[in-house]
């Protein structure tokens, strides 16, 4: 069976399956079309089978041209879960968000996997990559799968590899990134490095599917840690009157040791801000606290609420209340150049500045008008950065360091700049960091 299936995808031969058809499994549905394999899509979400075909694109950093090169070589997307069976390979990339506790919120997974056993066969390998706690594939997935008869490791494969994905990122793509494998058992990785080799340059197999949980909780935990560390570097940086940005700087010069990271208005996205919660909540079973986590977590969590405090704060300087002041806020979405607003800070800004009777606009390139969101609904469009317009504002935060942005003409033309991302260097009295 395992030399069978691993034969198919060195002959390309095999039927890749992608369910979830998002951010990360798009992108790899386009990539292993491109490597000429067969690839079906299934998606619970009728649109995403619907744009498919059409050749349209739904995620901005996406061409649709790529979408209609894949569709030309076969890649075809369905809602029917019956058509699974046809798959060799079930490639698992639905959200893993948190629940109103700030606890996993493992349903999308487990609502996939139950709609996938009536068909699933021998000879197929599943793969999980989103991502969760470390045990979720041995515990969650294994007994259901085994519970159709079919016995991991011998009839079926199972794996677990994370999506590393940097949206926006022109330097990186699908292939060129490293993509780690750990496997149910020694059969299962050796299928599922197997897969990923194919359309993956460098596949890095690790000793099991635990191991590649929290390899990719490591990336993200690594990653909220210091931005944390940062941020409150930030705050006692701004109080002693320092240049944050002079001291990151001067600091990375050194050429071993040290990694800059840079502050921001807060955690944004839809990994850092809520995978190392996925950890904390699994260490609870293990006695454990997450310290760094939780602190990092406190950390960035207060950082909207830093910056709206320095917009009263500036606004105060002109004899001017939050209440009843026009503040634009410069991008939506959570990070430069990508349309993604998923727990985006610049959301959590707006809603604050709301809460204290500001009139509030947004202006961003990528999001034409506010997305509905889970908690928040706000009836916007993005405002043009035009020289009357910019002047029409009593403050203009900086939120989001769009490269779309005409940073001159707002210098230009804000009466007042909060700026959260160290877009502005040079000291002006109407520019305030935050
Ligand atoms: N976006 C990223 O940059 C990124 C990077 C690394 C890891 N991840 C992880 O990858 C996973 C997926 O994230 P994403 O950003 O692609 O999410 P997404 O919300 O963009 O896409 C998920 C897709 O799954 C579909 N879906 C939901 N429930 C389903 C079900 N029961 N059956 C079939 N399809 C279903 C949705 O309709 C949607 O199309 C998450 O665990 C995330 O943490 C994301």
């Amino acid at each position: 069976m395992k030399t069978s299936l691993i034969k198919k995808f060195t002959d390309r031969a095999a039927v890749i399956g992608i369910v979830g058809l998002g951010y990360v499994g798009l992108p790899l549905s386009l990539r292993f079309a491109e490597a000429g394999f067969k690839v079906l899509g299934l998606d619970i979400d009728p649109a995403k089978p619907e744009h498919i075909a059409a050749g349209r694109t739904y995620i901005q950093h996406i061409p649709a041209e790529a979408i209609h090169q894949a569709t030309a070589r076969g890649f075809e997307a369905t809602t029917d879960f019956t058509r699974a069976r046809e798959a060799d390979a079930l490639i698992l990339c639905v959200p893993t968000p948190l629940d109103a506790h700030r606890e996993p919120d493992l349903s999308f997974v487990l609502d996939t996997t139950e709609a996938l056993l009536p068909h699933l066969r021998a000879g197929q390998i599943v793969s999980l990559e989103s991502t969760t706690y470390p045990g979720t594939t041995d515990e969650e997935l294994k007994p259901r799968i085994e519970s159709t008869g079919l016995r991991v490791g011998e009839q079926i494969f199972l794996a677990f590899s994370p999506e590393r994905e940097d949206p926006g990122n022109p330097n990186f793509t699908t292939r060129t990134i490293p993509k780690v494998v750990g496997g149910t058992t020694r059969a299962c990785l050796e299928v599922g490095v197997a897969l990923y080799s194919q359309v993956i340059d460098r596949v890095v197999p690790v000793s099991s599917t635990r191991a590649a949980e929290l390899t990719k909780l490591l990336e993200n935990i690594h990653r909220a840690v210091n931005i944390g560390l940062v941020n409150e570097m930030k705050m006692v940086a701004d109080r002693m009157g320092i240049d944050l940005y002079e001291v990151i700087d001067a600091a990375a010069t050194k050429p071993f040791g040290f990694v800059p990271y840079y502050p921001g208005p807060g955690l944004g996205g839809h990994c850092i801000p809520i995978d190392p919660f996925y950890l904390t909540w699994k260490a609870r079973e293990y006695g454990l606290n997450t310290r760094f986590i939780e602190l990092a977590g406190e950390i960035n969590h207060q950082m909207p609420a830093w910056v709206v405090g320095k917009v009263a704060a500036a606004l105060n300087g002109q004899r001017k209340a939050v209440n009843g002041s026009r503040i634009l806020v410069l991008g939506l979405a959570y990070k430069k150049n990508v349309d993604d607003t998923r727990e985006s800070p610049s959301v959590e800004i707006i809603e604050q500045l709301v809460a204290l009777g500001a009139d509030v606009d947004y202006s961003d390139p990528h999001v034409p008008r506010f997305p509905k969101m889970r908690r928040y609904q706000f009836d916007l469009e993005s405002v043009m950065l035009t020289q009357e317009s910019l002047a029409g504002y009593d403050a203009v935060v900086v939120a989001t360091h769009h490269d779309g942005f005409d940073y001159a003409l707002i210098r230009e033309h804000a009466r007042l700049i909060v700026d959260a991302r160290g877009m502005y260097r040079d000291p002006a009295p109407h520019i305030v960091r935050a």
